[in-house]
């Protein structure tokens, strides 16, 4: 299997896109650690879970310093509501930039040693909305683009030993969807505007992690993977072509 014998930590592992990442790797034969605040409602067959803040960095160094080994870094955990900017203090745009950019960056420094022993990697868990704007998530869409550009800078300065990539992913269907995407109906009209016709599951997310921490990607370092069924068709083409039609 792709990843026998390796050990795994995947942040945010207990639920949503993270959980589909812990599921695929126990797969794939990995050893995986699952981290987040609270335990998981529905643990992930073979997955440890231990409880951990990422933006606490005492206890992320705690964490990592009492792991035996490890190989792959998935830092998964993150997120933000919606809140337009003017709908929220200062400090709460901040608290979006600590999880979504800066924990990552904490957890992978803590992680470092671990990882250049065993010649790991690290997939940080990017989104589309670090590569166009981001209304109404304008904080969660700058940290998404900084993770990226942060994965290349590291990929580079960590060469030979650690490979570090990112997945940027579209739209995931997740317990969570119906806060990010509302009921069904909105669910299905969004599928619409996907290319592939459909959210992605986390097992997608699941997969693409995987061949990305597997000797398969062995020459894979400092690259961004999409992973959003085709992206966004642009707006302007249908108001150009209702236009025409008129
Ligand atoms: N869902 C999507 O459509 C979508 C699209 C693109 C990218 N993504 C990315 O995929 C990742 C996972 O998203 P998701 O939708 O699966 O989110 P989710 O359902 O809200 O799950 C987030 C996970 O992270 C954990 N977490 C949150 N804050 C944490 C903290 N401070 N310390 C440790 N763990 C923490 C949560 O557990 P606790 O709350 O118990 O800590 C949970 O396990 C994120 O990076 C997100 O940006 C998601």
């Amino acid at each position: 299997m792709e990843l026998d014998g390796k050990v795994a930590v995947v942040t945010g592992g207990t639920r949503g896109v993270g959980a589909g990442i812990a599921r695929a790797f126990v797969r794939a034969g990995a050893e995986v650690v699952v981290c987040a605040r609270r335990p998981p409602d529905v643990p992930v067959p073979k997955t440890e879970f231990v409880p951990l803040d990422v933006r606490d960095t005492e206890a992320v160094g705690h964490f990592f310093a009492g792991l035996p080994r490890l190989d792959v870094l998935v830092n998964n955990a993150g997120g933000a509501p919606y809140r337009p900017l003017t709908q929220a203090g200062a400090e709460r745009h901040v608290r979006v930039v600590e999880l979504n950019l800066l924990a990552p960056l904490t957890v992978s420094l803590a992680a470092y040693d671990h990882l250049r022993r065993a010649h790991g990697s690290i997939v940080m868990i990017g989104s589309v909305s670090g590569s166009r704007p981001s209304p109404g998530t304008a904080a969660y869409g700058a940290a998404k683009a900084g993770l990226d550009h942060l994965a290349r800078s590291m990929a580079v300065e960590w060469a030979p030993e650690v490979r570090v990539n990112t997945l940027v992913v579209g739209m995931v269907r997740t317990e969570l969807s119906h806060l990010h995407y509302g009921g069904p109906d909105a669910v299905a009209s969004v599928a619409q505007t996907v290319p592939l016709g459909r959210l992605a599951e986390p097992s997608d997310v699941g997969a693409a992690a995987v061949f990305l921490a597997s000797d398969a990607a062995a020459y894979v370092t400092g690259a961004s993977l999409l992973v959003h069924g085709g992206g966004e068709r642009p707006a302007f083409l249908d108001a150009a072509t209702a236009h025409k039609e008129k």
